[in-house]
Parts: structure tokens; C-alpha cells; sequence
């Protein structure tokens, strides 16, 4: 590989991607590329922490994969693998297990969540969540990681996590910094634009799917919720409509006082149609390449196969010496 700086980050396969997903993570990599020299994983064994059913796992893994090639996201110029192929991950994760503290993982604000939200599993693998995530991070050497707000916790722990193992066995690991650049509108749910749009969310007109057709997006937006007002102007107290607004902006690629000037004087049904539209113009060539992609199962083996091995050579050279330092002998 170039000498260009790592960035790592993924997904978790528990659910469709949505039009968050897409304009917030998605369609940012793919403007990294060129850049960074970038791994992109589909973090199947987070997704497993809540149960999963097999059949929509293995399907939801496979979609995502597909996603990223279908958003722009080259598979030869980045590193394309699931996380459960690789199994330095869940290695290391033990190791880094043994050097965080419970109450370092007490302190999460998602695991408190999804505790909450989860209250008949709440299981050893939803509570040591975020070690396997500085596992993932910490043995590609990472630089760079791009996640949103919510995630950043997590972030902070894994860099507490490789300073402390830094200060004990010597230099290992590298310390990553977060993703500052331009990130995309935070998208918020339909239903609900106090809350983040969520491929979790039990009702499927809170958020618009990557692969909803144009009459489920044409729907959902007629569906979102607004306020009693009438007019299309951006500011607080319009949650719908400033999320609305802030969808339009990202889709259309126009600044938001752009766009509530294309609206002034029109309703909010006017409006509505025209965000709609604009979707679905935007989805519409990620989901005709997802669908050639879907074609050719072939193909998409190849780019996992190629993608876990290469990650497996980055991965083996980090958990070499970290077995090294910490006493292990070597087989
Ligand atoms: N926890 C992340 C999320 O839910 C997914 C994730 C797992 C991740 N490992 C990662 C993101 C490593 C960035 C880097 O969004």
C-alpha cells in the first residue's frame, strides 16, 4: 500500500442501511479514497450482541458489502472485508479485554441504552462492545476514523486504551484521531426529527432505506411529520421541516438558504414532492449498480476474499508483536 495515512471504520450488519446512512457515512468514504488509504468492514460480529436472526444476518451483511461498492466506494482502491473473516479481531479484542476497566465500560452511554432497550439480553458481548471496536480500530495502525457523534465515546476509550497499553509494553499501537472534515447533515427520523433517523427504528416510515423503491420514498416523505405552520423556512421549533430542508440540501447538493428560497410561497406538499424526487434521483444510481451488483455473486466473493486477506496480512503483523509484548511465545 501507499504511504498515505489509515482510516478504518464500518458498519454493523443489524438492519437496512438508510438515506442516513448514505448522505452521513457512505458517500463521505468514497470521497476519501483517493486520500487515505482506507479499510471498510462490515462489522458482522457487533451486529451479534443483539440477536439476530441468521437468514436477515447473512443477508444484511452481504447487502452492506454491496452498498459500498454501490456508493462509490472502489473495492480495489480500499480494503472491502467482513470482520468475522478476519479473526485477529476477536484476538485482539481478549487482549484488550484484559487492559480496560469495568468501569470504563460502565460509563458507555450506548451499552447503558441498549441495556435499557434490551433489557432480556443484556450480555457479556453487549458490555465489552467497544473493546472489539478498539480491536478493529487499533490493529490496522489506524489514523484516521470517521464516525459520527454517537460513536465517539468509543473512540475516546480505544485511544485510552492504546495510550495505556503503549505506556506499559512500549510503543504498539497507533493512537487514531477522529474524522474532522466536512460531515454530512446529521438526518433525522420522519416520525420523529427530534430523534436520529435509525435503521432500528421499529416504525419503517421514521426512515427512508437505501433500497426503498421511488413509491415507499415518495410515500414515507409525503408521511413525515411537519408542524402547523404553513411556510418553508429553516429554524428551530420546525424539526420536520428542517429536516426535511437539511435532506433536500444534501440530495440536491444546494445550501440550505438555496433551498428555502426555491420554497418560498409553495406548501408543504409542494415541497414534500419535490424532496421526494430528489431522493430518489439520488438513490437511484447507487440502487441500479446494487442491483448489477447483485447479479454476479461471483464477483462480490472475489472482492470479500481479497479484502480479508489483505486485512488479515495489516491485522497479523499487529498481533504478532502485541503477543510478543506481552510474553506470549511464539508458535
Ligand atoms: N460501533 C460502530 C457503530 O455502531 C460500528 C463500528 C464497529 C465501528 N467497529 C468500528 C466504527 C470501528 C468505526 C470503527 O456505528
Amino acid at each position: 500500500m501507499e504511504d498515505k495515512k489509515i482510516i478504518f471504520s464500518g458498519v454493523q450488519a443489524s438492519g437496512f442501511l438508510t438515506l442516513g446512512n448514505y448522505i452521513g457515512a457512505l458517500r463521505n468514504w468514497a470521497k476519501l479514497q483517493d486520500d487515505y488509504n482506507c479499510l471498510f468492514c462490515v462489522v458482522d460480529q457487533h451486529s451479534i450482541t443483539v440477536r439476530q436472526k441468521p437468514a436477515d444476518l447473512r443477508k444484511n451483511a452481504m447487502d452492506i458489502l454491496k452498498l459500498y461498492i454501490a456508493s462509490g466506494i472502489d473495492p480495489h482502491k480500499n480494503i472491502l472485508f467482513f470482520q468475522s473473516h478476519v479473526p485477529q479481531h476477536v484476538e485482539l479484542a481478549w487482549v484488550l479485554n484484559c487492559n480496560t476497566y469495568m468501569g470504563e465500560l460502565q460509563r458507555m452511554t450506548q451499552f447503558k441504552d441498549k441495556a435499557s432497550r434490551h433489557s432480556d439480553n443484556i450480555n457479556a458481548g453487549l458490555f465489552t462492545y467497544p473493546v472489539l471496536m478498539a480491536a478493529d480500530i487499533l490493529l490496522y495502525q489506524t489514523d484516521v476514523v470517521p464516525v459520527g457523534n454517537d460513536q465517539k465515546q468509543h473512540l475516546e476509550l480505544t485511544r485510552d486504551i492504546a495510550q495505556r497499553f503503549n505506556n506499559i509494553y512500549g510503543d504498539v499501537f497507533k493512537v487514531p484521531e477522529p474524522y474532522i472534515g466536512s460531515v454530512g447533515a446529521r438526518v433525522m427520523s420522519l416520525q420523529d426529527p427530534t430523534k436520529k433517523m435509525s435503521k432500528s427504528d421499529s416504525n419503517p416510515n421514521g426512515y427512508i432505506a437505501m433500497l426503498d423503491d421511488p413509491d415507499t420514498i415518495v410515500r414515507k416523505i409525503k408521511r413525515a411529520v411537519t408542524d402547523s405552520e404553513s411556510e418553508v423556512a429553516y429554524r428551530e421549533g420546525k424539526d420536520g421541516i428542517n429536516n426535511l430542508l437539511n435532506i433536500y440540501s444534501a440530495v440536491a447538493d444546494k445550501t440550505i438558504d438555496e433551498a428555502v428560497a426555491e420554497f418560498s410561497g409553495k406548501g408543504y406538499g409542494d415541497f414534500k414532492v419535490a424532496v421526494a424526487e430528489a431522493v430518489v434521483e439520488c438513490l437511484r444510481p447507487v440502487q441500479q449498480k446494487f442491483n448489477e451488483l447483485s447479479k454476479d455473486k461471483g464477483y462480490i466473493e472475489s472482492i470479500y476474499k481479497e479484502g480479508a486477506a489483505r486485512a488479515e496480512r495489516m491485522a497479523a503483523r499487529t498481533l504478532r508483536k502485541v503477543y510478543k509484548k506481552i510474553g506470549f511465545i511464539e508458535r
